[in-house]
């Protein structure tokens, strides 16, 4: 009997289709765990580049004993107050998504455009003989296209920046994806994120900071072509420092000195 066959043809294809699936599936449930691994050591590795730990990791240093170093701990927003509860087996994404371990952002108060916020957040600390010299903060809104979520490192001053960096975000490479730019994420160092009262200033103009500008201290560079997405970060910005954010945790931190 013949194998050229428009049948036998046809039931090559099929059952070629059904190996390469079963193989896509495999890979795909078999690497989840070590997908999952990754993304934890990704974020790990975002939070000690803010905390200032960038040439030990280059040298190789491993990413779980630096991370033993920063003092993780989780953070009632609305009252500011630490919370006994383990970060490291707490899910802000999925607390922000249930009706008690989550609220709903009144739409006047929602300048990040996430509609939802889970009720304690994490906070990061890094400690110099025991006095805090830096706070990292995680913080995510939306941009152009996508949530970006990144973390914002402050000075003890809680007004000044250390850091910025966005470990997952949607917008477009060369124009958005510009946030990622060491140049620009350079720019943002030093820059005051919060006045002395904490309300929030930072602001990322359209075109260029002009240093002579009384407000130049809080003002970055805006992204060419990308003016939404730099929006986008300076609404999220704002909203994490506020009153809504981190602000009333922020105060407590200066009333502490
Ligand atoms: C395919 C495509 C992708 C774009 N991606 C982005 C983006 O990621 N972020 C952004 O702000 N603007 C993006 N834009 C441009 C925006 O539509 C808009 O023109 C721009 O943000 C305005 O910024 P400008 O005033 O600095 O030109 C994109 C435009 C196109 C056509």
């Amino acid at each position: 009997m013949s194998n050229d066959t428009v049948g036998r043809t046809l039931l090559v294809a099929f059952l070629l289709c059904i190996v390469c699936s079963v193989f896509v599936s495999a890979a795909a449930v078999g690497l989840r765990d070590q997908q999952k691994a990754n993304q934890a050591a990704e974020i790990k590795r975002n939070i000690l580049t803010a905390a200032g730990y960038a040439d030990q990791l280059a040298a190789g240093e491993p990413i779980n004993t630096l991370f033993a170093r920063i003092d993780a701990r989780l953070v009632d927003l609305e009252t500011g107050e630490y919370v006994e509860q383990d970060p490291a087996t707490y899910n802000a994404r999925k607390a922000a998504k249930d009706s008690k371990l989550g609220l709903k952002i009144p739409a006047e108060l929602d300048q990040a455009g996430i509609k939802r916020r889970a009720r304690l957040s994490p906070v990061y600390l890094v400690k110099k003989e025991d006095a805090i010299s830096r706070i990292i903060l995680p913080v995510h809104g939306k941009g152009l296209w996508s949530t970006m979520y990144g973390f914002i490192a402050l000075n003890a001053d809680t007004q000044t920046v250390a850091s910025l960096s966005f470990y997952e975000h949607g917008e477009t490479p060369g124009l958005g994806g510009e946030i990622d730019n060491p140049r620009w994420r350079a720019s943002w160092v030093g820059k005051t994120w919060a006045d002395e009262a904490g309300t929030p200033i930072i602001d990322v103009v359209k075109g260029q900071v002009n240093p002579a500008d009384p407000k130049a201290g809080s003002q970055i560079d805006g992204l060419s072509g990308a003016t939404l997405t730099a929006n986008g970060v300076e609404y999220t910005m704002r909203y994490w420092a506020g009153e809504h954010g981190f602000g009333p945790y922020l105060a407590k931190i200066r009333g502490q000195k």
